[in-house]
């Protein structure tokens, strides 16, 4: 099969298409024929280091998020058969190898796609919804009629717990560039600050904030809060995470790293299926092109999500 390999740390043109082995399906695993695979930040920082947060050196195949229907069963699975159509990100933060034409998953990694939504719209999903979804539900509990800040409300994470606050009813006030602001409102953001203009240190009263940017975005995050209101942090080694001051503030303030999580994939197959959640596609490049893609996500300005398309 053809993937996307790396034998050093570096630049995005250290990528490059290869052909390796397909690989086998072990207990409890399916085969997957790739059709998408999603691209995110994760990707390009493990590419540039060298290295997997779990140690893993080169050479490796970036890359978690995938879309594809079922080649084939190990022992043990009952979830799916071949030609089901799933999608999910498996084994994170292990390399998963999404960048190819095959990949091996836990079946319980993944869910079935929605069938209102095409691969390409699928691979966009899994580590950024469940992110948003892990974040807004599982951690800070939102609730209808919470104001929730959701910082690059429309970066990869951002446009989906957008959706998602919405979907659980509560008001979210995003960060985004002012040229963003029309399109997030049709997403159903009830509040927008341009950060480049205006300092969204001035809201009070905030229920929630999803901390996508880490720096000094927490502390001033955190004096936007309510007593017993809390920061979710995507930083998780985030240096200088101001604990301390959330103690002081009497808020709460914690960091996650997403998991792979059936139920929690399952609920974001759900919203889509029932039209509440779509993935923004930034751009759409072949497997071959996994460089560009990674030229574009470093630019930081991406509005939704970047993908690789591997069947055509
Ligand atoms: N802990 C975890 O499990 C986990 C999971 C997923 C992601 N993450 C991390 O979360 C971060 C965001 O991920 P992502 O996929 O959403 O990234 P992304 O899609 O690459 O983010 C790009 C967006 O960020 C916006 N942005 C940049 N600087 C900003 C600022 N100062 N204020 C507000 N918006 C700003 C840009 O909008 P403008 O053009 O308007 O600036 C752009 O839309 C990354 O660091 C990623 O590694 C962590």
């Amino acid at each position: 099969m053809l993937a996307v390999s790396q034998d050093v740390g570096g630049p995005p043109d250290v990528l490059k298409i290869i052909e390796m082995d397909r690989p086998v399906p072990t207990v409890g695993e399916v085969l997957v024929r790739v059709h998408a695979a999603g691209v995110n930040p994760t990707d390009w920082k493990t590419r540039a280091r060298g290295q997997f947060a779990t140690g893993a050196v080169p050479p490796f195949v970036l890359g978690f998020d995938v879309s594809g229907v079922v080649e084939e069963v190990g022992p043990g699975v009952t979830l799916f058969s071949p030609g089901d159509e799933v999608f999910g990100m498996p084994r994170f933060p292990h390399p998963a190898g999404a960048y190819a034409e095959f990949v091996t998953a836990p079946a319980r990694h993944l869910v079935r796609k929605p069938a209102n939504i095409d691969h390409t719209a699928a691979a966009a999903l899994p580590l950024a919804a469940l992110t948003a979804w892990q974040a807004l539900v599982d951690t800070a509990d939102i609730q209808r009629g919470q104001r929730v800040l959701v910082h690059a409300a429309a970066g990869g994470v951002g446009h989906l717990a957008v959706q998602i606050a919405k979907a659980r009813g509560a008001r979210v006030v995003g960060t985004a560039s002012a040229a963003k602001h029309d399109l997030l409102r049709r997403l159903g953001a009830d509040e927008l600050i341009d950060y480049r203009t205006a300092d969204f240190g001035a809201l009070r009263d905030i229920d929630a904030v999803l901390d996508t940017i880490g720096g000094d975005y927490t502390p001033r995050s955190l004096r936007t809060l309510r007593k017993g209101g809390i920061l979710v942090s995507l930083l998780p080694m985030d240096p200088g995470f101001p604990a301390g001051l959330a103690e002081e503030l009497d808020v709460r303030a914690t960091r996650i790293l997403v998991e792979p999580d059936h139920a929690g994939m399952q609920a974001v197959a759900d919203l889509v299926a029932r039209g509440q959640l779509r993935a923004l596609i930034d751009t759409t490049l072949p497997l071959g092109e996994a460089a560009q893609a990674h030229k574009r996500g470093e630019t930081n300005s991406a509005t939704g999500k970047i993908v690789l398309s591997v069947v055509v």
